[in-house]
């Protein structure tokens, strides 16, 4: 009979379930949406019973008897908080893309505590990462402190609890790495960072590495192990075969993650995250990361919002359609701004506009906008000393995008490779669990499978691409200004 994997995708947006062959083929995919919840501005929420449902319903949709592990991968940094005998969640998640701790990281910076939380968590202080969401619904919630029938984790953990029938409160190095409460190169909780927040250690899950056994789920009618667990933008970096230093990945989701596998910690000195990457048996491996808070968002925004697109795909042509000198400069800050900024505060805004800027012009200054902002990003790894790459795997929503993948090679002077497999982030997953089962032998095993499927080259004359770069860094300079 031959093998199977199930890959659980939980992302900001939707549940996804996809099984594949283990030549990485995606056989069978499902895939539901749940609602966004705003109770005020700058504040994000999901109901982690629909989280959990969605994904279930997903699974259950794509299941075989051939499935011999099942590998997870979700939003990172989302935090649960849930009572351990219901399974119930006892308040809305709160999203990574959440801003309502703001004034308290300005706080903790104010008082000098930064350094400590960089050299410790890889982290930079921002509302962001989980902690000082955690530290908020505990607070919130009355007596959550004392009341030990409580759990606290990020999804993946939550996932894992209703999978296991509540046996197992456990995540992985890569979702713990995202908490601002784990110390990445000691590998562990850190007590003065729990202290920091108030967050009794006795809350959280145990942290195991990429490919462990974090329990059987019997819940699709026999006894199935999950053998991988792993943030999604690791997964991304997995499933693109990005396992030799130097390799970076760029995942243009809900928003775009840069990961470049550095082997070792590398602290930035540019505002970057230092990340851990994967472990996969004695493979251990570090990233950095450049996160950018809005991407797919945008697009979602000029379709369901401004409604000049039914699709996210008129995108391609609508940008092509548009005068390259259109004038207009987005800065696409929705919900602040990430890498290499941090700009919790600061809100989107767009220069340059006149009575002839048509809907084509914003579509394509929106386009750039990202585009621009991933160069930011390969600035500040080049700043912190890595080499150029030779070429950047791209993946997520709009790497389906020809013209954007053509515009990312001009902006960066760098080609830009997307793979064969639309479904990396899953496939990373899915890898994990396969290599957990003995599918694959290890990272490189499977890694051999990865294949290009479409390469653009930069085409731009130097200067045109220094014109752009200056009119976006001068723009965005006057609004960090704001
Ligand atoms: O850090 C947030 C990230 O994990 C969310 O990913 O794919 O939902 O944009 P995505």
């Amino acid at each position: 009979m031959p093998a199977e994997l199930l890959a659980i995708d939980q992302g900001t947006t939707s549940s996804r379930a996809i099984r594949f062959d283990l030549d990485g083929r995606p056989l069978q995919t499902a895939q539901r949406e749940f609602a966004q919840h705003y109770p005020r501005p700058g504040w994000v929420e999901h109901d982690a019973n629909e989280i959990w449902e969605t994904t279930l319903a997903t699974a259950r949709e794509v299941m075989s008897d051939d499935v011999k592990a099942i590998g997870i991968t979700n939003q990172r940094e989302t935090v649960v908080l849930w009572d351990r005998t219901t399974g119930k969640p006892v308040h809305n998640a709160i999203v990574w893309q959440d801003r309502r701790t703001a004034d308290l990281c300005d706080a903790l910076k104010a008082d000098g505590l930064e350094p400590m939380v960089q050299g410790k968590t890889g982290l930079v202080l921002d509302p962001y990462f989980s902690a000082t969401k955690i530290k908020w619904l505990l607070d919130a919630v009355p007596n959550a402190r004392e009341n030990r029938d409580l759990a606290i984790g990020t999804i993946d953990s939550f996932l894992l609890w209703h999978l296991t029938g509540g046996k197992v409160h456990a995540t992985d190095w890569t979702n713990a790495g995202r908490t601002m409460l784990y110390d990445i190169h000691a590998r562990a909780w850190d007590a003065e960072l729990l202290s920091l927040f108030d967050i009794p250690e006795w809350l959280l899950p145990k942290v195991r590495d990429n490919v462990a056994e974090f329990g059987d789920t019997d819940l699709f009618g026999r006894s199935i192990p999950i053998l991988g667990m792993v943030g999604d933008q690791q997964a991304a970096l997995v499933g693109q075969a990005c396992f030799e230093r130097g390799m970076v990945k760029s995942t243009y989701g809900t928003g775009c993650f840069m990961l470049m596998n550095t082997g070792d910690p590398v602290a930035s000195q540019a505002r970057l995250l230092t990340t851990p990457a994967y472990a996969i048996g004695d493979q251990r491996a570090y990233a950095l990361e450049g996160s950018i808070f809005v991407a797919g968002s945008a697009i979602k925004w000029l379709r369901d919002k401004l409604k000049l697109i039914d699709d996210a795909a008129e995108t391609e042509a609508l940008a092509k359609s548009a005068r390259a000198d259109h004038g207009i400069t987005v800065i696409p800050a929705f919900v602040g701004l990430g890498a290499p900024h941090w700009r919790a505060n600061l809100r989107g805004s767009i220069h340059g506009l006149t009575l002839d800027t048509t809907d084509a012009d914003l579509v394509r200054a929106t386009l750039e906008s990202i585009a621009f902002q991933t160069r930011d990003l390969t600035d500040a790894m080049k700043a912190d000393g890595a080499t150029k790459p030779s070429a950047l795997r791209i993946d997520g929503g709009m790497s389906q995008n020809g013209w954007f993948a053509q515009l990312l090679a001009d902006v960066l002077d760098t080609p830009v490779e997307r793979p064969a497999s639309h479904e990396t982030t899953a496939l990373g997953a899915a890898a994990l669990a396969g290599i957990g089962a003995g599918l694959y032998s290890d990272a490189a095993d499977f890694g051999r499978r990865w294949q290009a499927g479409a390469r653009w080259e930069p085409q731009l004359p130097a200067q045109d691409r220094d014109t752009m770069l200056d009119n976006w860094k001068a723009v965005l300079e006057r609004a960090l200004a704001q």
